[in-house]
């Protein structure tokens, strides 16, 4: 059912006319994010100024029973800001004011359409560090960050997005708006509605408004880049650097390939890759003294001495470091430009990476298909980047899809689960009975009805079809 002209007038009326709109090119803008090349146009996008008339499309969409899919930066790689369902789909753009920064308590205010970089660099003006670095962190936006509980590098030394989400304004399906908790480091007051709502993938609310806390800014940092022999060493290093008393700021894997591309994609990149060399390690230690890093960074040399490896790259520079970040950083648009892919997302404790790298490399022979990995080895977040090259579609579609499965299930059996930080969404939703069984979906279903008995927020993502 397309839009109604009743309804096309009920949206004038809350929004005002410039900010609905009807036309096919805008439909299809806000109809794919960042996840292969899915388009799902709504039938109408609205363009809401603020909690109020967000409140006001749910309680209309409610009362029709009209699908509502929120859509932020569009940087998402589940699907979370397709409109699988057509209906509205809800830009939150203009919600885009960081509203405070408060520096007595550390903490932000911010509404959800804030790029994160913009609010990184906001922050760290006031000597703020707010850590959560996404690849795409020049590009997403923080509401986006919050709805998918979005990682990136520096996880591994200080946490992912949840671990910054104090508080949070949002406009339930009913149309209520509520706030879910308090600004305070510390809560045991009844259950935790704000990390429900943290990486629920706007499943049972529009965010509004977040409160997150901050740290001071550190000033130091020590980068190095580490090139192994075998790809499985590099993957066995990544637990020795802990083991060995180590917490590095960031410890990201790279193939070969991925590196090789990305060298390609991106101009002006002055690497060099010996022959040989199947993958790297990207290593970051930051503080505010720098003989402790000088001592770690030497810590952390013993270790991956004991391995087969060739010279260690030092970024001595401003320059160099920013050159190894934006490499590391343009991975996925290098492979996204090389090949149709498909990207997972898999995570498990971090000493078992080597097992689940063999494992994907063994699962892709069966299968006929070859993965370029690379991600936060730090956390065991491993993404996976199954390349078509010259497979048949149909290949594509049948043994691909066997083969996913495949390695979700090794996953599992590893102690992990299907996705660190990218979100289930769209694309990864039939794979969920591998990580849950019925009684913990029946659970999650079960929450997501009482917040949204019409099932009308963002349909078709989470759970599986049948
Ligand atoms: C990265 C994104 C794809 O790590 O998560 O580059
Ligand atoms: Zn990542």
């Amino acid at each position: 059912m397309e839009i109604s002209p009743e309804i096309h007038n009920k949206l004038v009326q809350i929004v005002g006319s410039s900010y609905v709109f009807l036309d096919q090119e805008t439909r299809n803008h806000y109809g794919h994010d960042e996840t292969e090349d899915y388009v799902f146009p709504p039938h109408v996008v609205v363009k809401p100024a603020n909690a109020f008339e967000i409140s006001e499309i749910m309680k209309l969409a409610n009362e029709y029973k009209i699908p509502v899919t929120p859509i932020g930066g569009r940087t998402g790689l589940s699907g979370g800001a397709l409109s699988i369902h057509k209906g509205i789909g809800l830009s939150t753009e203009r919600l885009n004011k960081i509203l405070e920064i408060d520096e007595r308590n550390l903490q932000v205010t911010t509404e959800p359409a804030v790029i994160t970089q913009v609010l990184r660099e906001a922050v760290a003006e006031k000597n703020l560090f707010y850590p959560p670095d996404p690849s795409s962190q020049g590009s997403c936006w923080i509401g986006g960050n919050v709805a998918e509980n979005a990682g990136g590098a520096r996880a591994v030394k200080y946490g992912v997005t949840k671990d910054y989400v104090l508080n949070l304004e949002v406009v339930l399906p009913s149309g209520e708006i509520i706030w879910t908790g308090a600004n305070t480091l510390k809560n045991s007051t009844g259950y935790n509605l704000t990390q429900l709502m943290v990486g629920s993938e706007g499943t049972l609310g529009i965010i509004t408004k977040i409160v997150m806390k901050l740290l001071p800014k550190n000033s130091n940092n020590v980068l190095m880049l580490v090139p192994f022999y075998k790809a499985n060493e590099a993957c066995e290093a990544v637990s020795a650097i802990f083991r060995a008393g180590i917490i590095p700021s960031a410890l990201e894997f790279m193939e070969r390939d991925a590196i090789d591309w990305t060298l390609q994609f991106v101009e002006g990149l002055n690497v060099q890759v010996p022959d040989a060399i199947q993958a790297h390690l990207l290593i970051e230690v930051d503080g505010n003294y720098p003989d402790i890093l000088f001592q770690e960074a030497e810590k952390i040399m013993n270790v991956v001495e004991q391995f087969q490896i060739d010279e260690v790259l030092f970024a001595d520079t401003e320059d160099q470091k920013n050159a190894l970040w934006k490499m590391r950083r343009s991975v996925a648009e290098a492979v996204k430009a090389n090949s149709i892919y498909k990207e997972e997302d898999t995570v498990v404790p971090r000493y078992e990476l080597p097992k689940l790298l063999t494992g994907i490399k063994q699962i892709g022979n069966k299968y006929g298909f070859k993965s370029v990995c690379y991600g936060h080895a730090g956390d065991g977040n491993l993404h996976v980047n199954i390349i078509k090259g010259d497979m048949t579609d149909e290949n594509w579609n049948t043994e691909v899809t066997k083969g996913i499965r495949e390695i979700f299930e090794l996953t599992v059996s590893l102690k992990g689960t299907l996705s660190g930080e990218h979100g289930i969404g769209f694309v990864q939703k039939n794979y969920m009975d591998i990580a849950f069984s019925k009684v913990q979906l029946q659970l999650m279903k079960g929450i997501k009805s009482i917040f949204d008995p019409n099932g009308i927020l963002n349909p078709g993502k989470i759970f599986p079809d049948s």
